[in-house]
């Protein structure tokens, strides 16, 4: 095998101010417990024991005080062997919220993941991958999985797929040529930057269909790389995920189980 390359001096935003609406606990998912710890401090966890973090910053709700606290805890559990923790107030949007981030990185800084706490049982196999793709001379990489489902485009819908109101097929997309797309999504700092300061420049509608950073820096026309995510890496969105999270860890497999 190969030798990793050195790793560049790497931030980790972790996007963490959203409200969990299709959750529905009545508080920010970050918040949310998951085998007895909050969903934001497995997230936190797994990135510090990756190791390729100097600075780790979380974008937070605004006014979460609580949130906060856990991670004034957290740093003061790293003490000074860790990653610097640095908490921000995030933005409305997922972007605003990675802006939030990007506004308080430190300077040096020369490679950014952009991560979801919402995938908070991410393996460190997968920060290495995007990590060392990184070093290795990629501009953007992204972690991804094969699809397993056959995808299909409908037309315009009334939303309702009953009976009487079905959507209709308008073609099938050849499944080879797709990828579920996860995070952390690795981007040297000058590319994300530029990517931000692009999207700016973007109409509400064009805004609102940006649904990763790695689409920002597709618009650039810089290529962007794909490496192995994890299974283990779902997104908790739905009830459903967060049993399917808590098996993972509850599991015969152990307390983290690793899906490298
Ligand atoms: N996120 C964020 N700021 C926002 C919206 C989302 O930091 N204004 C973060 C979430 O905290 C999450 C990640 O982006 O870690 C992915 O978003 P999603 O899974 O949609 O989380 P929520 O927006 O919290 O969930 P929902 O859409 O169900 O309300
Ligand atoms: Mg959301």
């Amino acid at each position: 095998m190969s030798e990793s390359p050195t790793r560049l001096v790497t931030a980790v935003i972790v996007v963490a101010a959203g409200s969990g609406q299709r959750l529905g606990y009545g508080m920010p998912k970050a918040a949310v417990p998951l085998g007895g710890e909050p969903i934001l401090m497995h997230a936190l966890r797994g990135i510090v024991a990756s190791g390729v973090a100097s600075q780790v910053c979380v974008a937070l709700p605004a006014g979460d005080d609580g949130l906060r606290r856990m991670c004034d805890d957290f740093r003061d559990e790293l003490g000074d062997g860790g990653p610097l923790l640095s908490v921000v107030d995030g933005g409305s949007t997922r972007s605003g919220s990675v802006r939030a981030g990007i506004a308080a990185l430190m300077e040096g800084t020369e490679a950014v993941l952009v991560h979801d706490a919402a995938r908070a049982l991410t393996p460190e196999s997968v920060f290495h991958r995007v990590s060392d793709s990184l070093a290795a001379g990629a501009d953007a990489v992204i972690p991804v999985l094969p699809v397993v489902d056959t995808i299909k485009t409908v037309a315009a819908t009334t939303g309702d797929n009953t009976a009487l109101a079905p959507e209709v097929v308008t073609g099938t997309a050849r499944r080879e040529e797709l990828r579920a797309v996860q995070t952390p999504q690795g981007f040297r700092a000058a590319t994300l930057l530029r990517a931000h300061q692009a999207a700016q420049e973007l109409d509400p509608e064009q805004a609102a269909a940006v649904t990763d950073d790695a689409m920002l820096v597709e618009m650039l026309g810089t290529p962007v790389h794909a490496v192995r995510g994890s299974t283990q890496s779902l997104k908790i969105t739905t009830p459903l995920d967060l049993i399917f999270a808590e098996g993972l860890l509850e599991g015969p497999l152990g307390a983290r189980w690793v899906e490298g």
